[in-house]
């Protein structure tokens, strides 16, 4: 059985198809990137036209990648949420009115469990049951996660998620959107102790995080450095990036020990981050347990995560009703159960 699956919550346009048996056939991807750089962000209203265009175009080269007909497929899968509403529109309509064309099921799916289950797209895929930091765009969580579909929220966030701390203090370094790709590149050239951030909320016995004061932190660093900033910009990269990853491993590592794990799986966005992810590594390899990535592409947004989910909830009957209905805001602890 083989389903499509359309991702058209943000700024990227997403499609793959995913068979039950062999995994991923196919994927092709759209980014907005450049459209959007020049206004310093996402425009809502261009991402949704831009979706509309594109979507179609992309369904058909997936299958001509697969070598598949419409009708080879089983059923449609598309981001119901959470995400911009208007961009969220554009595959849900596409999505629900192919499938009713078709006369087979669509099939309603949750981003952030495209993301967070993106690792098992892998060869070397975790082993459940395993804690998951989600860092993305719009969300920082962590979760216990028994199977798919049961997800138990052990931290989140209290303010900024950990993508837009990235994009804010890299557009205070002056570097385009989406800033954390170039903050990334920039830190590399910076020097390690120059500039030591604070690491937020780690004295607090939980696993939230906030990262409001680091941001105010970098832009104290910036306006101090305001006549010299290109000679230190590297550095207050470093020493941001630095806070951020040694955050990030306290949480996990006090997550991990709160559920009894030693499997960590890290997906989002940020995920894409070599410092993050040898930060990870290194506090996974300490303690011996084991940590999960997707490949970069597929940690940020995809279709390939969108189909292997919308299979999950294929198989488990949990289709839609055709209804264009989607989900800006949907907590991800209101899913059913796989
Ligand atoms: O998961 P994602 O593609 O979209 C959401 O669902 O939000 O995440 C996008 C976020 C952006 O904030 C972007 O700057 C960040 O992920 N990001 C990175 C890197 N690549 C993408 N942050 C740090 N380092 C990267 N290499
Ligand atoms: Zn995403």
């Amino acid at each position: 059985m083989r389903i499509l699956g359309i991702e058209s919550s943000c700024d990227e346009t997403g499609v793959a198809i995913f068979d039950d048996k062999e995994g991923l056939i196919s994927h092709c991807l759209h980014t907005q990137i450049p459209m959007h750089a020049e206004y310093g962000g996402v425009v809502p209203e261009l991402a949704s036209r831009d979706h509309i265009k594109r979507i179609v175009p992309l369904v058909h080269m997936a299958l001509e990648k697969a070598d598949m007909k419409l009708t080879d497929l089983c059923a449609i899968a598309y981001t119901a949420g959470p995400g911009l509403i208007g961009a969220l529109l554009s595959g849900a309509m596409d999505a629900c009115a192919l499938a009713y064309g078709l006369g087979i099921p669509c099939v309603p799916v949750h981003h952030m469990e495209g993301h967070l289950l993106a690792p098992m797209l892998e060869e070397n895929k975790p082993s459940l049951p395993f804690v998951a930091l989600l860092i993305s765009g719009g969300h920082t969580l962590l979760i216990k996660v028994e199977k798919p579909g049961c997800y138990e929220i052990l931290g989140q966030s209290v303010d900024d998620a950990t993508g837009e701390a990235f994009d804010k203090t890299a557009k205070l370094l002056g570097i385009p959107y989406p800033g954390g790709p170039g903050l990334e590149k920039l830190a590399a050239n910076g020097r390690e102790g120059v500039f030591n951030f604070p690491r937020p909320m780690i004295k607090n016995p939980n696993c939230d995080f906030s990262f409001a004061g680091l941001k105010t932190a970098v832009l104290n660093a910036t306006l101090e450095h305001k006549e010299d900033l290109e000679a230190v910009k590297a550095d207050i990269a470093k020493g941001f990036t630095k806070a951020m990853a040694q955050t990030l491993q306290i949480k996990c590592k006090r997550a991990l020990k709160q559920a009894h794990l030693k499997t960590l799986v890290v997906a989002g966005g940020v995920s894409a981050n070599m410092d993050i992810r040898n930060a990870l590594t290194e506090l996974m390899d300490s303690i011996h347990g084991k940590v999960f990535f997707a490949r970069k592409e597929f940690c940020t947004d995809n279709g390939a995560m969108i189909a292997q989910v919308g299979m999950l909830r294929y198989k488990a009957g949990q289709v839609g009703d055709y209804k264009v209905k989607v989900y800006p805001r949907w907590p991800l602890s209101e899913l059913k159960a796989l």
